[in-house]
């Protein structure tokens, strides 16, 4: 008979350390805005850096394979929605409810770990750029987590007079996210300092949905062809001697954007090519 004062004698197996998941970051603060839709803090680590609007390599540790039993890390592709002189990470996030990541990755919780591979890359960044009067932010969806760094990075309001923020989505809540950063750097105190009281001024946003009833119905695409965002926004056309944009967004939308973009005289840039404006996929498909 055991008591339940009885020490178990510590052996071998039982004091073996657990496994920890190999680049571990912990998750420090989690946000759910809709079914669809969430972010998230973690730790970052101390040797990362990045520029604001490139993504790095996010995830957890896969099921166990059926026959070997062994654990694969399971990764996808996230903008870094923080700022690259934030001392967190922050990620906005997608719940797709079979998805093989994000069934899971929409569960966790404060002091959970997630692997983040340190490697960031992407084009949405301001190297990619010719300097210019006015910078255009194209999102829809989740496309708007790499502006979400931006929009909190000093270099932006430093480059540009003008900075315009349009996102498209579907359903009302979607936009929340979104609205509420843009909301809270009237009141964020550090930007305030470090840019500039008022800084924030410089934003115009233009925030539209498609299925759901808002003050400004309808694709940004489409509100740009008949004339009407620029009229609302105060601003004329975009121009190549003027303007800077960057899109990110689902396919469809992107490549719509890129064409507009070009009929308007705008050239495609990259990291080794600064030009007019840049492209990165909001999610593959
Ligand atoms: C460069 C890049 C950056 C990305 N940044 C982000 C990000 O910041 N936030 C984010 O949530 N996702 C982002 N993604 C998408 C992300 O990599 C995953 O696809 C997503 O997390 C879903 O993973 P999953 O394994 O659950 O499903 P997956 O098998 O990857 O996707 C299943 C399907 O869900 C849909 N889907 C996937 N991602 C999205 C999305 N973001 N919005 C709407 N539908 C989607 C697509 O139809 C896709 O075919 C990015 C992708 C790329 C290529
Ligand atoms: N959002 C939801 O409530 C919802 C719910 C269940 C499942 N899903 C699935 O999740 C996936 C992604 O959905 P999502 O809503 O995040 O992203 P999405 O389908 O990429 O749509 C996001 C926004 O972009 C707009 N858009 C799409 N193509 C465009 C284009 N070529 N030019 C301009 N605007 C364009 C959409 O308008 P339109 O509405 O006009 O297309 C919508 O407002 C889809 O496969 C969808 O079936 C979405």
């Amino acid at each position: 008979m055991t008591h339940m004062t009885e020490q178990t004698p510590v052996t071998t197996q039982t004091a073996k350390a657990v496994p920890t998941l190999p680049d571990a970051q912990t998750v420090t603060e989690v946000k759910h805005y809709t079914d669809r839709l969430f972010s998230f803090r973690v730790t970052r680590p101390a040797s990362l850096r990045f520029r604001s609007g490139e993504f790095v390599m996010i995830g957890l540790m896969g099921d166990p394979d059926p026959k070997t039993g062994k654990q694969k890390p399971l990764l996808r592709a996230y903008s870094i929605a923080s700022p690259s002189w934030d001392e967190e990470l922050e990620f906005y996030s997608i719940k797709v409810q079979d998805g093989p990541l994000t069934s899971k990755l929409q569960h966790i919780k404060p002091g959970d770990d997630l692997i983040l591979r340190p490697k960031p890359v992407g084009t949405l960044v301001h190297d990619a750029l010719l300097p210019g009067k006015r910078l255009w932010f194209f999102a829809t969806g989740t496309g708007f987590a790499p502006f979400a760094s931006l929009l909190r990075e000093p270099q932006t309001y430093e480059d540009y007079d003008e900075i315009i923020i349009t996102h498209t989505c579907r359903e009302v809540g979607e936009l929340t996210y979104g609205r509420d950063l843009i909301a809270g750097l009237q009141t964020d105190e550090l930007l305030n300092e470090v840019i500039g009281d008022g800084f924030w001024k410089k934003i115009k946003y233009y925030p539209t949905t498609t299925r759901e009833e808002s003050p400004k119905m309808g694709r940004i695409t489409d509100l740009m062809r008949s004339g009407e965002a620029f009229t609302d926004l105060g601003v004329p056309v975009l121009s190549p001697e003027t303007d800077r944009a960057m899109i990110c967004g689902n396919l469809a939308f992107n490549l719509e954007l890129k064409e507009m973009l070009e009929g308007y005289g705008l050239v495609e840039g990259a990291n080794s090519n600064p030009q007019h404006y840049v492209v990165e996929k909001a999610f593959l498909d």
